[in-house]
């Protein structure tokens, strides 16, 4: 797929949450793409803004030369530096922010602001060994930690969110719950690992009731939480008796409310291609149930590899060359914006 007129070699740093990465890449071909995951947050159940920050001042050095270095790229040669503007946690975003406008202003080369939420969808364009990629417009669900947004993506600058959440994410409804299952952070994982030997019919919990595309996981957590106490009343072994159950029962739950809204965004849309991105797209559930979605509508399904999925620097780096082929440049006076609205750059 030829995205770009020319195709440019830049240099893109992410470090919005607690993954520092750092990506080269020619056009939309990634030649580098390094990323340090933060440990540190895992005995304290959830990402400490504060340490997040810190940890991002350690590795951004080494992350930046590693991702060179894999490359066999000389800094000289970079014609643009891309980073994650927003959103993110402030203090966080603060180290990419100031990191890329000092490398921008040492070498005389372009800065490029990246919104974090289209660069998720934007990853589906990165050229991938035997995947096709979407053309635009496409429908993207991108669900993580942090997010729920089902997006038409009319081009790389045009995206309109069709639906959010309206509380928790996704990946809060999977950790949340696990947590009531007494497994650590993050549970996502877990659940799937545990629901790939359960019945999922087995146990029903309620799914909401939300006007249009949005999505809420507050009322299954509430939902779980009861449950689980009704039943450990009668027998305080039941969640170690019947873990694998439980947890095919609440993730066929979740992958539902997500598949359901993508149905319906589809005949809303019209549109037939359905893209899968964040870090809930490795639950093997979810990639099987878009898989069944495309073929019983005909849709194209695009889900990219797990590094492409969960937070990375080339996709800020392949949102950051549709900055530059639409010639949207930075500057150095932009601060990192902690909340930034959707599409207004
Ligand atoms: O995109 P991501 O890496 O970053 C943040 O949002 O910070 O997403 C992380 C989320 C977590 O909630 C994690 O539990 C979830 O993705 N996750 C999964 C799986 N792998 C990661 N959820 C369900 N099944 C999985 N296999
Ligand atoms: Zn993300």
């Amino acid at each position: 797929m030829d995205y770009f007129a020319k195709e440019r070699l830049i240099l893109a740093i992410e470090s919005s949450c607690d993954d520092t990465s750092a990506a080269v890449l020619r056009g939309n071909t990634v030649l580098s793409n390094v990323v340090s995951s933060q440990e540190i947050h895992a005995q304290y159940g959830g990402v400490v803004p504060e340490l997040a920050s810190r940890e991002h001042q350690k590795s951004i050095v080494p992350v930046v030369e590693l991702a060179l270095r894999n490359a066999g790229v000389d800094k000289k040669d970079l014609e643009a530096v891309a980073y994650t503007r927003g959103p993110g946690l402030l203090g966080s975003l603060l180290v990419a922010n100031s990191f890329a406008k000092s490398l921008s202003i040492a070498l005389g080369i372009p800065l490029l602001e990246v919104h974090h939420m289209k660069a998720h969808i934007l990853a589906h364009c990165i050229a991938m060994d035997g995947q096709k990629n979407p053309v635009f417009p496409f429908l993207c669900l991108t669900v993580s930690g942090g997010h729920t947004q089902l997006v038409l993506a009319e081009s790389a600058e045009t995206m309109r969110i069709l639906g959010q959440t309206l509380d928790d994410a996704a990946g809060e409804a999977f950790d949340k719950t696990a947590k009531l299952l007494g497994l650590p952070y993050p549970g996502g994982p877990l659940i799937d690992k545990f629901a790939k030997l359960g019945d999922p019919k087995r146990f029903q919990f309620s799914k909401p009731k939300v006007e249009g595309l949005g999505f809420s996981f507050s009322g299954l957590k509430t939902g779980v939480l009861y449950f689980l106490q009704k039943e450990m009343q009668q027998n305080p072994r039941f969640v170690q008796e019947n873990l694998n159950d439980i947890c095919a029962s609440i993730q066929s739950t979740i992958v539902e409310i997500l598949v359901d809204k993508t149905r319906e965004a589809m005949s809303m849309t019209n549109v037939k291609q359905i893209a899968l991105a964040g870090g809930v797209s490795a639950n093997s559930a979810l990639r099987a149930a878009f898989i069944e979605l495309g073929e019983q509508t005909g849709a194209s399904v695009f889900i990219p590899p797990f590094s492409y999925c969960t937070d990375n620097a080339a996709m800020i780096g392949i949102a950051g060359q549709f900055l530059f082929e639409a010639g949207v440049f930075g500057e150095f006076s932009s601060a990192p914006l902690a909340r930034w609205e959707f599409g207004t750059k």
